[in-house]
């Protein structure tokens, strides 16, 4: 019996050996890369998340005071990677509906089957006039050399930061290693992006197979209010007294996957900025912030697409010869008061500027402007280093090469102040500015 019984426990161990577990076992399905981002009003935040294997169930677990008493379902969808293995991913995203404006909800995402999250929190948007925007800013941080990472980690940690705006050009590149470098930077970033809202737009380095991963991960709101797709490259939404607007530079410079982008994007900004200067809306949120990778101004000598006094801007100019679909005149004529770029690895903070002409305001530079202010902050990390300056341009006002961020502090209709964190020096701020504005409005070459 002894005999018998040893048998058998070695038939079963043979048995467990042979079904030895792969990760793509379907048991494999606890959600990864997790991250959240705005919906177009106060009572949305929309949380997304990837696994490795099929899973069906798409579900947040939330509510307020640490207890998970609310349950939300989404969908799922799935991204196939172009690169030799084709590899595919599973793209959850859940959409939680009627949240109260400023409340703290913890969170976890899963399915009952498969497993869940570790627990996150966030604080739900509050767009109301009296409420004081904290954004980090930055561009150009890639999985590796992200020496911004683990201050923008603890700085969310410590509740200093209401959302994130990412200025394009991550990962490098989403798709490397058939898309596992994509996978990396996601889960190198949960642990910012979990917690508050990742709020992006596309630079170069998410060009391949025409942004694929860059539009199936991310989930930025539609006018239709969906997310995620097509609304990744262009989208706007409000936040505290800020109408907010992530577009596409990229659209200008891959033409291959069509030039009827750049009219679409153009025709949906020009309605977007006619509808945020209705009375009523540009009364509500008076700050119009628009973020977009490649620079319509810069002063690194290694980058002609920016160097608008030799060269040729398409984004600031529009296409070659025809000269149509420019963004520096429309922006203007719909009085935008601040432009982030990204792009150059390097921070670089501009006089006002338009028509490559400096517009200080009388009382100060930067009170009541005639111009919108332009900031270059592209420096939060990645393998290919510094962008080295050229000569100072007209427009310079502070330049400086160290790896950081930007800190933007929105505070009421009239005061926004801005300063560049140097990871370099220990987190020390190098450079600040207040932008004071008494109205706002087209500048006085429209009116
Ligand atoms: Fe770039």
């Amino acid at each position: 019996m002894a005999h018998l019984s040893g048998i058998l426990l070695l038939l079963f161990l043979t048995a467990v050996a042979s079904k030895s577990i792969s990760y793509d076992d379907p048991v494999f399905g606890q959600p990864e890369q997790i991250h959240i981002s705005y919906g177009l009003d106060p009572s949305l935040m929309v949380v997304t998340w990837i696994t490795m294997n099929p899973v069906n169930d798409s579900i947040v677990e939330y509510g307020e005071n640490g207890v998970l008493n609310q349950r939300a379902t989404g969908n799922v969808s799935i991204f196939q990677d172009s690169g030799t293995e084709k590899r595919r991913e599973y793209v959850h995203r859940v959409v939680l509906r009627n949240l109260k404006p400023g409340h703290r909800y913890s969170y976890h995402c899963g399915s009952d089957v498969y497993g869940w999250s570790p627990l996150f929190w966030f604080a739900a948007m509050r767009n109301d006039s009296g409420f004081v925007v904290r954004a980090a800013v930055y561009g150009d941080m890639g999985k590796d050399i992200a020496y911004s990472m683990p201050r923008l980690q603890e700085e969310t940690q410590l509740g200093h930061f209401d959302l994130i705006l990412h200025v394009g050009d991550m990962a490098y590149d989403m798709n490397s290693d058939n898309a596992r470098f994509g996978d990396e930077y996601m889960n190198a970033i949960e642990s910012i992006a979990g917690y508050i809202p990742y709020m992006t737009c596309p630079g170069n380095h998410e060009n391949a197979y025409n942004f694929s991963q860059y539009t199936a991960k991310f989930s930025m709101p539609s006018s239709m209010n969906t997310f995620g797709g097509d609304a990744n490259h262009f989208y706007s939404f409000n936040v505290g007294s800020a109408h907010i607007i992530g577009f596409s530079t990229e659209f200008y410079y891959f033409t291959e996957y069509g030039f009827d982008q750049i009219i679409n994007q153009y025709q949906w900004l020009e309605q977007d900025l006619r509808k945020a200067n209705q009375p009523a809306n540009r009364a509500r949120y008076p700050w119009i912030i628009t973020m977009g990778h490649k620079p319509m101004y810069c002063s690194n000598s290694d980058d002609n697409d920016c160097l608008t006094t030799e060269g040729y801007s398409y984004v600031r100019n529009g296409l070659p010869f025809v000269e149509a679909y420019g963004l520096e005149k429309l922006f203007a004529q719909y009085g935008v008061d601040l432009e982030f770029w990204a792009h150059e690895h390097s921070y670089e903070r501009l006089w006002p500027v338009y028509n490559s002409t400096v517009h200080n305001g009388t009382k100060g530079a930067y009170i009541d402007p005639d111009a919108p202010v332009h900031i270059v902050t592209g420096s939060a990390g990645c393998p290919e280093r510094h962008d080295p300056f050229g000569i100072p341009r007209s427009w310079t006002a502070y330049r400086n090469n160290d790896y950081g961020y930007s800190r933007m502090n929105i505070y009421n209709a009239s005061h926004l102040y801005l300063e560049q964190v140097s990871d370099d020096k220990g987190g020390k701020v190098v450079d600040s500015m207040w932008l004071i504005k008494s109205k706002h409005g087209p500048y006085s070459y429209f009116e």
